[in-house]
C-alpha cells in the first residue's frame, strides 16, 4: 500500500502509529502575567548534545495552545520526562483546560522552583531540564499550523536514584513512551547491539 498523505483519510493517525515510541515532554511555562501552564508533547526529542525540540499545533479547535503563545512570550519553559509513575497524571492535563488554568493542581503535581528559569519544574518527574528558547520554525499553515520549538538547554536536573556517574538507571528512570492514539509502552524490555567499528585496513566493519 502506498500511502499520499495528502488525501489519505486520518493520516496522522498512521503517521504516529509507525513513528514509535515517542518520549513524552511534559512542558511546563508561565504566562508573562504568572500564570503556570503543563501539558504533555509528544512530537519531543533530544536534536543536538545541548538542545530539545518539540512540535506543538498553534490551535487546538478555536483554541490556541497555551504552551506555544507562553514560550513565544517568555522565551522560556522547562521539559519534565514523564515516567510511569506520573503517567496518569500526564494524561489529565491533556484536557483544554481554559488559559490560566494550572495543570499541576488539576493532575495533583508539585511546583519545584526552577534555578534560571520562571516556570516551575514537575516535582515528581525524575528529570527536568530547563530550557530558553532558541526558535521557533513555524509549520503549515491555518488549522494545519505547528510550532516547532527548539530550546537550549540551560540546567538539567536529575533525580540522585537514577543516576549513576554519566549512566542512567533505565529500571529506575522508568520512562513512558507514546504510541498512536490512547496507547502508551514502557521501556522494560531492552537489550544492547554494540555498534560496528569500520577499519580502513582491512575495509570491514566489526564489533569490538
Ligand atoms: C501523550 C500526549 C502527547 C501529546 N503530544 C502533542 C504534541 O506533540 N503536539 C501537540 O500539539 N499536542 C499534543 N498533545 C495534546 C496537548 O497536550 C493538548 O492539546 C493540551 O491541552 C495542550 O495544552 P496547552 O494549551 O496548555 O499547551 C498531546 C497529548 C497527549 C496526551
Amino acid at each position: 500500500m502506498i500511502i499520499d498523505p495528502n488525501t489519505f483519510e486520518r493520516f496522522n493517525a498512521v503517521l504516529t502509529g509507525v513513528i514509535v515510541p515517542r518520549p513524552i515532554a511534559f512542558v511546563s511555562t508561565v504566562s508573562p502575567t504568572g500564570e503556570v501552564n503543563l501539558a504533555p508533547y509528544s512530537f519531543f526529542n533530544a536534536v543536538s548534545y545541548k538542545n530539545v525540540m518539540f512540535s506543538s499545533s498553534r490551535h487546538v479547535g478555536n483554541k490556541s495552545k497555551d504552551t506555544l503563545r507562553n514560550i513565544e512570550e517568555t522565551g522560556e519553559f522547562v521539559i519534565n520526562i514523564v515516567v510511569d509513575p506520573i503517567a496518569e497524571a500526564m494524561n489529565k492535563t491533556a484536557a483544554e483546560f481554559p488559559e490560566g488554568e494550572d495543570e499541576f493542581g488539576i493532575a495533583g503535581l508539585t511546583h519545584a522552583t526552577s534555578q534560571i528559569v520562571k516556570a516551575p519544574r514537575v516535582a515528581e518527574s525524575p528529570v527536568n531540564i530547563e530550557c530558553k528558547l532558541d526558535q521557533i520554525v513555524q509549520i503549515g499553515s491555518g488549522n494545519h499550523e505547528h510550532g516547532l520549538v527548539i530550546g537550549s538547554i540551560l540546567l538539567m536536573h536529575v533525580s540522585d536514584d537514577i543516576i549513576d556517574g554519566h549512566r542512567i538507571d533505565q529500571d529506575k528512570l522508568m520512562a513512558t513512551g507514546r504510541m498512536a492514539g490512547n496507547m502508551y509502552c514502557r521501556t522494560n524490555d531492552r537489550y544492547d547491539m554494540v555498534r560496528p567499528v569500520y577499519d580502513p585496513a582491512t575495509g570491514t566493519a566489526a564489533q569490538r
